[in-house]
Parts: structure tokens; sequence; C-alpha cells
């Protein structure tokens, strides 16, 4: 993971439906995200398309895994091992992402999962995010002791890998003028940072990088990189378009 390149993440959910889709999408997403020197791009397929393009990441374009199961070793049928992710090029993997949890994967899985993807040496990208914003404000609470538990058992010298992706699920798979504004990301991800440097220090908070997702497209990309706070963007249904995310990684890359 690059320190120094905003970190754009490619997460395509289970589309396309076919491979020859997403051998066309993935080729001209690489295409666009290969020009650009300011710019990660991470490509998120299914686990099914996930094969077609092992080890084709660059250093400018990688290659991720939407989860995985937490051990290497275990009898687990319809499971996929970080061992088997890593083995095809993968290195960065989605973890505890809201449609995830939703299925039921506690902040206990979570946990676990975090520290199986940094142990094989892949960058985890934790995802938290509150259902709804209350009038009491206690989804501060909520996202306090999400990442707490969701971070149970990684230890310090582990966070290396450890990026953190801060989804409101109420912002999910709508259009940017419902997705949150910038200035609010900003002050979710000083949150964010403060949890850190309580559960850590400060120096960790500096160093994990922090990201937006949530109806990110091209028209409000520029405006939550360059006022939100954050290290780079999850993009869902905007990223299945390979013009309009060729516009997202453009508009980023610019900044
Ligand atoms: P969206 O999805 O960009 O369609 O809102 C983001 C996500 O679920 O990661």
């Amino acid at each position: 993971m690059s320190k120094k390149k905003k970190l754009i993440v490619a997460n395509w959910k289970m589309n396309p439906a076919s491979s020859a889709e997403a051998r066309v999408l993935f080729a001209k997403t690489k295409r666009a995200g290969s020009t650009l020197d300011k710019v990660e791009t991470i490509i998120c397929p299914s686990f099914a398309h996930l094969a077609l393009f092992a080890h084709m990441g660059t250093t400018r374009v990688s290659l991720g895994a939407q989860t995985v199961f937490w051990a290497n070793s275990a009898r687990v049928t319809g499971e996929v091992s970080p061992e088997i992710v890593k083995d095809l090029g993968v290195s960065y993997v989605i973890v505890g992402h809201s449609e995830r949890r939703a299925l039921g994967e506690s902040d206990e899985v979570v946990a676990k999962k975090v520290c199986a993807v940094l142990k094989e040496g892949m960058s985890a990208i934790l995802c938290i995010g509150e259902k709804e914003r209350d009038a009491d404000a206690k989804y501060f609470e909520l996202l306090k002791n999400q990442l707490k538990n969701s971070l149970a058992g990684t230890a310090r010298k582990s966070l290396l890998g450890l990026i953190i992706a801060y989804e409101p699920l109420w912002a999910i798979g709508k259009s940017a003028r419902e997705a949150m504004s910038p200035r609010d990301v900003r002050e979710m991800s000083i949150f964010i940072k403060k949890l850190l440097t309580d559960l850590y220090d400060p120096s960790i908070a500096e160093a994990v990088p922090i990201l937006y997702g949530g109806s990110v497209e091209e028209g409000n990309t520029a405006s939550l990189l360059a006022e939100g706070g954050i290290f780079g963007l999850l993009v869902g249904h905007a990223s299945l378009d390979a013009e309009r995310f060729t516009r997202v990684l453009k508009t980023a890359n610019a900044l």
C-alpha cells in the first residue's frame, strides 16, 4: 500500500453477471488506472471472477477481495481462505462491509478476519458505519464500539496494513446528492482518528488511512477528497461503469 497515493477502491459486489463483462470492465478499469500516478486503484471482483485476474495487478492497479474466511486451515464448505486469495495476487481484502454484517457477521468475526488478513501480509479494509443518525448522537458510541470490537486482538505492530473505510449505511447505494457532505465526512474522519489515538496512539491514528464510502460518484469525488479529510474512496455502483469510474479516478488523480 502506498501511503502517498490516494486509494480508490472499486467494490463490484455481485456484479457483473457474466465473466465476459467482468473481463471488459477489468481491462478498461486497469487501463485507466495504469495511466495515473497519484492514485492506487484497487479492484475487488466477486470471488467467482477473482481468479480470472490472478496476478494481473500492477503497482498502480491492485487486486482486492470483498471478504475472506478468518482462518487458513479449517473444514468450512463454501468459504475462501486468506491463503487462497493471497495466492491469486490479492493484496487488499474488504472486511466487515455492512452488507456482510447485515447477513450476520459480528464484530467478533470481523476482528478475526482483520487479524487473519494482516497476518497473511495483505491490507485489511475494515468497514465501519452507523445505520442511522439519531437525534441523541448515539451513533458516536456505536461507532466507537464497532471499531474497538472489530480491532480486538489486532496488535499494534500489525496495524501497518490497516485501512478504515467509514461507510454510513444510510448513504450507501443512492446518488451523489444523498451522500454524506464533505464537511460531515471530515468530522467523522477526525472522530475516527481520535478513536485510534485512544485505542493505540497518535502515530497509529496518523498512519492508518481513512476512506469514505457511500454513493461516491464522479460528481462528488473532488469535494469529498479535497474537503473530507480522507485518504481515498470506496466506490460501489459507480465502479461498474468503466467510463464513470474512469472519471472518478481521473478526478482523484488531478487533485
Ligand atoms: P455505493 O456502495 O457506492 O453504491 O454506495 C458503496 C459500498 O457499499 O461499498
